[in-house]
């Protein structure tokens, strides 16, 4: 509930715990009913009863009646002890193997002991630089600190195997402010944002935060987004609209995209795909945003991950490059808690930037609160210093890599024959495609009650809630043989539910 509607109610009634005191000065009564009617659903039938002529003591029982329901809604709202994301009612605990939940994109609590002693490391090397000025505990640069920059440079050029220039990294929390950042810094509020046809679901909520914005989806084929069609629906919205574009808002949309190991399908984006993309975006003058945060869990056999999209916008004659962004996260290469992550911006905004005081120097966020989280930022620079985080990649993409394999091999042996799905070179996530009449929403219940395993029906992936008969199965979380029976039972779960309920 709304501050303003709590509010509201004291000037006519007072909540105290399951009563409602009256002020008999009354008031328009009715307009508060029409108010709680707008703003709580649970109580548009008792609102159908206020009727403005009735009798004021009519009125009056409304009213009260409307507000015991109101401050039992306040009552009900609690603050529940959880331990951890997955801890809540509404999501299957991951911890508790009582049902195994294949959901979590997230690394595994065997992957994140690890980090212990590296961070114990760290910190005693970084608080030993601390000693003369203690700069990490002061405010910090608005881009992030230059020796986290210089260092993530370093990695990243090495692991990526292209040049990553430290003036072209802008520090965040993570990926998912790196697109909010994006998406305040440079798109106006009527701005329009593209998605692929199923993406990453929790990026769906945070552009839920932007109502003014359009969320367009765009069809998606084997290689990627189809860029034909991105080109027609862009080019269609685009002579629809008009954007006051200044040179802070210097995007009307962006294409938001997954390209290496997408989430949910674990597909990567071909090269072809990546090369008519940039030209798409130029052509229309649209920033392509891409969560590059899996990128470097690669599982196949060539020295480097697949080229990065950013690296197809380089500056070209005639042309400066400067549609793409990257946006990268410690969050699956070391651990989600630190919330560390980077932008790496295209040289055209990088320009932008230096001309201007630096374009994110605007940002209130980053100046006002001083970088974000700088202290995190040093430790993690001691890590990168101290060749940790290559050491744990390793570890990370090897182990990994098992337990994709373990996933992709039991789903080879066990997946009846009218099901399939296509094997990521990373990543995390494998899409598993249903017959056209199965409805994983009521399959995944179905597995979760009788077969002690559950994962994310496709629907939640999708702009429209289609995709209804796809499963995302994630697979950093549980140990190689956990997720084995697991992903066995799933498809002796599927056989079972298309055998009985399918008919
Ligand atoms: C595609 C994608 N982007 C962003 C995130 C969130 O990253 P971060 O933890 O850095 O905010 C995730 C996590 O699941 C993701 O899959």
């Amino acid at each position: 509930m709304s501050l303003k509607s709590k509010m509201m109610i004291p000037r006519l009634a007072t909540i105290k715990r399951k009563s409602v005191q009256f002020d008999q000065s009354g008031g328009p009564t009715h307009n508060l009913a029409l108010y709680l009617k707008a703003k709580t659903p649970e109580i548009v039938n008792l609102s159908h009863n206020v009727n403005p002529t009735s009798k004021r003591r009519r009125e009056h029982q409304v009213v009260q009646s409307l507000c015991s329901k109101m401050a039992g809604i306040v009552e009900e709202i609690e603050d529940e002890h959880l331990k951890h994301l997955f801890d809540n009612k509404d999501v299957i605990n991951v911890y508790n193997l009582d049902v195994v939940n294949l959901s979590a994109g997230a690394p595994g609590p065997d992957l994140l002991k690890r980090c212990i002693p590296l961070f114990m490391q760290a910190t005693v090397h970084r608080m030993e630089k601390e000693q003369e000025h203690a700069y990490l505990f002061q405010y910090g640069i608005t881009s992030g600190l230059w020796e986290y920059r210089e260092q993530l440079s370093q990695f990243l050029t090495k692991r990526y195997s292209e040049q990553v220039n430290r003036a072209d990294l802008v520090l965040t929390c993570g990926a998912a402010h790196g697109l909010v950042l994006i998406i305040d810094t440079f798109l106006p509020r009527n701005a329009v944002i593209f998605v692929e046809d199923v993406t990453y679901m929790i990026a769906l909520e945070a552009f839920r935060q932007f109502p003014s914005m359009k969320v367009v989806p765009v069809p998606q084929t084997s290689e990627g987004v189809d860029t034909e069609a991105l080109n027609i629906i862009a080019s269609e919205e685009k002579s629809k609209g008009s954007w006051e574009l200044t040179e802070n808002k210097l995007f009307w949309a962006i294409f938001y995209t997954i390209p290496i190991f997408h989430n949910p399908t674990g597909l990567t984006m071909s090269q072809n795909c990546c090369e008519s993309l940039v030209r798409v975006a130029r052509k229309l003058d649209l920033a392509v945003v891409r969560d590059d945060v899996y990128n470097l869990l690669y599982y196949g056999d060539s020295d480097s991950p697949p080229r990065r999209l950013f690296s197809y916008d380089r500056g070209t004659e005639g042309f400066r490059g400067g549609h793409v962004i990257s946006n990268g996260t410690f969050s699956k290469i070391m651990a989600p808690g630190v919330r560390v992550g980077w932008l790496e911006v295209a040289p055209r905004l990088a320009l932008v930037l230096r001309n201007s005081y630096e374009l994110f120097l605007r940002s209130g966020i980053l100046k006002s609160g001083g970088a974000v989280n700088q202290y995190m930022s040093g430790v993690i620079t001691s890590i990168l210093e101290l060749g940790l985080e290559d050491k744990h990649l390793d570890f990370l993409v090897h182990t990994c890599k098992e337990r994709m394999q373990a996933v992709c091999d039991t789903l080879d042996q066990f997946l009846p024959s009218y099901c399939s799905f296509t094997r990521p070179e990373g990543g995390y996530f494998v899409w598993l495609r249903l017959p056209e009449s199965v409805d994983a929403n009521r399959l995944a219940k179905w597995c979760q009650d009788k077969y002690k395993v559950a994962a994310i029906p496709g629907s939640r992936f999708s702009v429209k809630q289609g995709f209804k008969n796809y499963l995302r199965l994630a697979i950093a979380f549980h140990q190689v043989e956990i997720l084995t029976e697991a992903t066995k039972n799933l498809c002796l779960g599927i056989q079972d539910y298309v055998g009985n309920k399918c008919k």
